[in-house]
């Protein structure tokens, strides 16, 4: 079983093709978390995978709680990986993900880093499509080296490229305590089609008026409203308007 989030489908276009060449299932956290499911059985010998996305150096929030609820069935020690996905730096991704799984008495067997598009473009400018493909397409490359890393079942870490490890805490741990609404904005471009409100994972946007509005004080800045607009509509910040929109060119998101 594969357990992934994604907001923008570079870790669901990861799971899904770690999926495909280990003949397992990818499993959306999103959709769990959807139907209040946090308990799983996982067959004896069957590896279990996570896949995710760095956020400011660490787990995403939404990860993060799937991963504090989840209740695991399993007979003997299961083979346990983590496929971060990020731009630059993965940070302490792979150290929170050890210590949430701990707490369930579960070991982090491995940990592999890919390369993907970075979607926090208020920093990083996604606007060069043939960059951004090239990336891509060096990632699936990745994939499959990890899907034979896996299928041997190798432990360690393999290409997580962390950074500077006490920086990236004092970063996420910042991070965390903000995560403010505040810089998004909405342009008169918007068509009113509610796809922002609909699919937010943190619930935060409501429509008023056939515009969308940010009805929490925080959320979990996955970016997804902004890179799913039709319309290029939303934006955080000054910058997000030149740096463009990414979503995985393979996957459906949302
Ligand atoms: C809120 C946010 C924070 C991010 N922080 C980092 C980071 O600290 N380091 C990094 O290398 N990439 C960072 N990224 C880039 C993502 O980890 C990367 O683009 C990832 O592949 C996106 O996955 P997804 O398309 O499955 O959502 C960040 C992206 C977002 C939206
Ligand atoms: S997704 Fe874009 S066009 Fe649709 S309601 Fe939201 S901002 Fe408007
Ligand atoms: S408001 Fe936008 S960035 Fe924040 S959680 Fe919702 S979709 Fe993600």
């Amino acid at each position: 079983m594969i357990f992934y989030y994604s907001a923008t489908g570079n870790s669901r276009h990861a799971a899904k093709r770690l999926a495909a060449a280990l003949d397992d299932t990818a499993v959306s956290v999103l959709d769990c978390r959807a139907e209040s499911r946090t308990s799983f059985a996982l067959p004896a010998g069957e590896p279990l995978g996570l896949v995710t996305p760095t956020y400011f150096m660490g787990l995403p929030t939404l990860m993060s709680d799937f991963l504090d609820a989840l209740e695991l069935d399993v007979e003997g020690e299961p083979y346990v990986y983590l496929v971060a996905t990020f731009g630059n730096f993965s940070g302490t991704t792979r150290a929170m993900t050890a210590k949430a799984l701990k707490r369930h008495g579960i070991r982090l067997a491995a940990a592999f880093g890919v390369r993907m598009v970075d979607t926090w473009t208020p920093w990083f400018d996604v606007s060069d499509r043939e960059r951004a493909l090239r990336i891509t397409r060096e990632a699936d490359t990745r994939i499959d080296d990890i899907a034979a890393r896996i299928r041997r079942r190798e432990e360690g870490s393999y290409r997580l490229r962390t950074g500077p490890l006490l920086e990236a805490r004092a970063i996420h741990a910042l991070w965390r305590r903000g995560r403010s609404t505040a810089p998004f904005s909405v342009s008169d471009a918007c068509i009113g089609c509610g796809r922002c409100a609909r699919e937010c994972p943190s619930d935060a946007i409501r429509m008023s008026e056939g515009m969308p509005v940010w009805a929490s004080s925080t959320c979990a800045q996955c970016l997804g409203c902004l890179h799913r607009c039709p319309v290029f509509a939303i934006q955080r910040g000054p910058r997000t308007k030149r740096h463009g929109q990414w979503t995985h060119p393979g996957e459906r998101v949302g």
